[in-house]
């Protein structure tokens, strides 16, 4: 006997996934997310001084900045020389990332 509903994980991901941000489905963890990770963490919250938060940001703006860095258009090191390792659907894939993270409360219980 199959049952309609989601199992139980799955239901768990999608809720995750719907808390975050309501318009989107969980993404997949994108293949280059190690390369951010070490500042922006994985959920998008600075893990260095200097470094923004990115979690939650807006995924337009997230997918500029990145294609800003990559053409030289938006200059800073490391992002720059970071950006030119990324090809157009790794910047698709991470803006969407950190997009659907929760995103950075200051003195918030996370
Ligand atoms: C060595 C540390 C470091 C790593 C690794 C790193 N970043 Fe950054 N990132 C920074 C810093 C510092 C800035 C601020 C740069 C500036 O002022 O333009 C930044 C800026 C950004 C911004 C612009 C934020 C805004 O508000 O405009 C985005 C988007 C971003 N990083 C995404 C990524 C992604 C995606 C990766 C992995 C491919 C990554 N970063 C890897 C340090 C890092």
């Amino acid at each position: 006997m199959q049952t309609p509903a989601l199992s139980f994980p799955a239901s768990l991901v999608l809720f995750a996934g719907l808390a975050a941000a309501p318009a989107l489905a969980a993404p997949a963890k994108p293949a280059k997310l190690g390369l951010c990770s070490a500042c922006h963490g994985v959920d998008g919250t600075s893990r260095t001084a200097g470094t923004p938060h990115i979690g939650g940001q807006d995924r337009v703006y997230l997918e500029r900045a990145l294609s800003d860095y990559r053409s030289g258009k938006r200059q800073h090191v490391p992002m720059t020389s970071l950006a030119n390792a990324l090809q157009p659907r790794d910047i698709q894939a991470l803006a969407a990332w950190y997009a659907a993270q929760p995103g950075f409360v200051k003195g918030g219980a996370r």
